[in-house]
């Protein structure tokens, strides 16, 4: 997506070979016009692929996926990062390790916004080393939920996240799929 990789270009910033910094529209301050592209976009690709329900996980990806939703006209749910490990009545939890911050968390989901059969797309703005992105697909089939599709604004292509989900047969678009980074360089595939 041109007007995306422009924006990095202009704006983002490689900390190093593998941290890009896109706080000024993604991250921290969100550009609206360009998000709504992203969702245009999105929606366009997986037009086809029977999407009933967008979800992503917070906090992120929650602008992109609403986007997404919009375009779509679909509903958007928020996985959220429970710091409770606590299972309580109607609720799914997996653990996700965050290489990135080298932590875990419980992923979970209240089980009655998303229902059997329901087909879905996750949407997430980074796709690194997959974590996130595999246990979104593991509370989607607790759920008893089929994951659709993937959606990333930005994969950084030489992490595993990306080549892992696509050898494991899910249907994987990046908007803006980064080849290589070293310290104020960034080249798209
Ligand atoms: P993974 O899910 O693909 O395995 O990635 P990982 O655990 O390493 O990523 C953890 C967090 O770091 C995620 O956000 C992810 O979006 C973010 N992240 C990964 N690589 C980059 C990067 O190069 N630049 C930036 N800016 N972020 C990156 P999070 O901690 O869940 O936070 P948030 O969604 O609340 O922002």
């Amino acid at each position: 997506m041109e007007l995306l990789k422009r924006k990095i270009l202009e704006e983002g910033r490689a900390l190093n070979d593998h941290v890009l910094l896109v706080d000024s529209f993604l991250n921290h301050q969100v550009d609206p016009e360009l998000m709504r592209a992203v969702g245009e976009e999105f929606a366009a690709r997986f037009a086809d692929a029977g999407v009933t329900r967008v979800v992503t996980i917070e906090s992120s990806g929650i602008a992109p996926a609403v986007m997404t939703a919009l375009a779509m006209k679909l509903p958007m749910v928020i996985l959220k990062k429970s710091p409770s490990a606590i299972l309580q009545d109607g609720i799914l939890q997996t653990e996700v390790f965050s290489f990135t911050k080298n932590a875990a968390y419980q992923l979970t989901l209240k089980r009655k916004f998303i229902l059997p059969g329901d087909r879905v797309l996750l949407i997430d703005d980074f796709l690194a080393n997959g974590e996130a992105a595999f246990g979104g697909i593991r509370l989607m089939e607790q759920a008893g939920a089929q994951v659709a599709g993937i959606g990333a604004v930005i994969a950084k292509a030489f992490q595993p996240g990306l080549k892992k989900l696509r050898d494991a047969g899910y249907r994987v678009e990046a908007l803006a799929p980064v080849k290589r980074m070293a310290e104020n360089t960034i080249e798209f595939e």
